[in-house]
């Protein structure tokens, strides 16, 4: 708290000299203790120049996703307003279930530079490189019903794919039900989790893994980064963690409220512009069968309504479906 307290005076000062008396009275501390928090401060990464007669100045930040990183300037009144970081997890999903269980508030962020047992849907493992991505799990304790889970995961993924477009310009899609996607190869998974009563959700876990600035020598077969596709492209070539987690925090809190507003029909809305799959052919994997058909529409729960060979309507909301090019 003290640490965010003194960064907040030297980021309103920042090319210039804080004294520190100034930083003692703006960060309510007292004299001999700057000393130790300026330590700690260029532990984390930042670099703060310290002059005999002149004080201290900020002079550069770390890409860290740490609270008061992504506290700073974060626009959103729920999500992210409360974070907590680590470096290296089993993974963020087991950590924010545990605290979802013991009480922790809607909108809490658990971050982590690394992951050791990523977890991915099916059962699969998750890449998770040292500082490559984002791993993010966010606690949310929606009103809906334990059948309306695929709804959270809906709004999240349009949420990160439009973060993701405001941030870099890639034109990312999404591909059923939260694959973020930039042309064939995936960008971004989402791992929805959920506890729930007979007929109300107690909380849900949204895991966000995001490949940011992977080397794609690190990624699985048919991933790819941001990192990765703006090279393609020529642009830039380290992109900021921090300022798109956050920008996904805004997202997520914009279309969450909008659901809370508006209903789910607005979400379906953004998330079938936002989607390759509706009107493609798919092969779909449902109670032990495999069989193509066209991807016909997103029912008002958010599950896959398609189309078979001869006719019929299927909703496919466990099956694992497969885009065919
Ligand atoms: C998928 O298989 O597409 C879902 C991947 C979800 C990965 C994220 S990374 C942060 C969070 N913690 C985990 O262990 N998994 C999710």
């Amino acid at each position: 708290m003290l640490d965010e307290k003194i960064l907040n005076v030297l980021r309103h000062s920042r090319d210039s000299y804080v004294s520190g008396e100034e930083l003692c009275s703006g960060a309510d501390i007292s004299r001999a203790a700057i000393w130790k928090h300026i330590e700690k401060l260029r532990i984390e990464g930042y670099e703060i120049e310290a002059l005999p007669h002149l004080g201290y100045k900020l002079v550069a930040i770390p890409d860290s996703l740490i609270p008061s990183e992504i506290k700073w300037k974060l626009k959103t009144k729920v999500f992210g307003r409360s974070v907590i970081s680590y470096r290296k997890v089993d993974s963020t999903n087991i950590i924010a279930y545990e605290l979802a269980e013991k009480g922790m508030k809607e909108g809490t962020v658990i971050l982590a530079d690394e992951q050791v047992k990523g977890k991915g849907r099916h059962g699969r493992h998750w890449s998770s490189p040292s500082k490559g991505g984002i791993y993010m799990s966010c606690i949310l304790r929606p009103s809906i019903a334990p059948n309306e889970i695929s709804r959270i995961t809906l709004l999240a993924a349009i949420a990160v794919a439009q973060a993701i477009r405001d941030f870099s310009s890639l034109e990312v899609t999404i591909k059923w039900p939260n694959d973020i996607m930039m042309g064939q190869k995936k960008l971004c998974g989402i791992l929805t989790q959920m506890k729930a009563e007979q007929d109300s959700a107690d909380f849900v876990v949204l895991g966000i893994g995001i490949n940011v600035n992977v080397p794609i020598k690190q990624l699985p077969k048919g991933a790819t980064s941001i990192k990765e596709e703006l090279h393609h492209r020529g642009g830039k070539i380290n992109l900021s963690r921090v300022e798109l987690t956050k920008r996904v925090l805004e997202r997520l809190e914009e279309y969450y409220n909008l659901m809370k507003s508006e209903g789910f029909e607005p979400i379906i809305d953004v998330w079938k512009d936002l989607s390759v799959m509706i009107g493609s052919r798919v092969k779909v994997t449902l109670r032990g069968k495999t069989f193509e058909a066209l991807a016909h529409d997103i029912d008002p729960d958010g599950a896959l309504v398609v189309r078979t060979e001869s006719g019929v309507l299927e909703k496919v909301s466990s099956g694992d479906v497969v885009m065919i090019r």
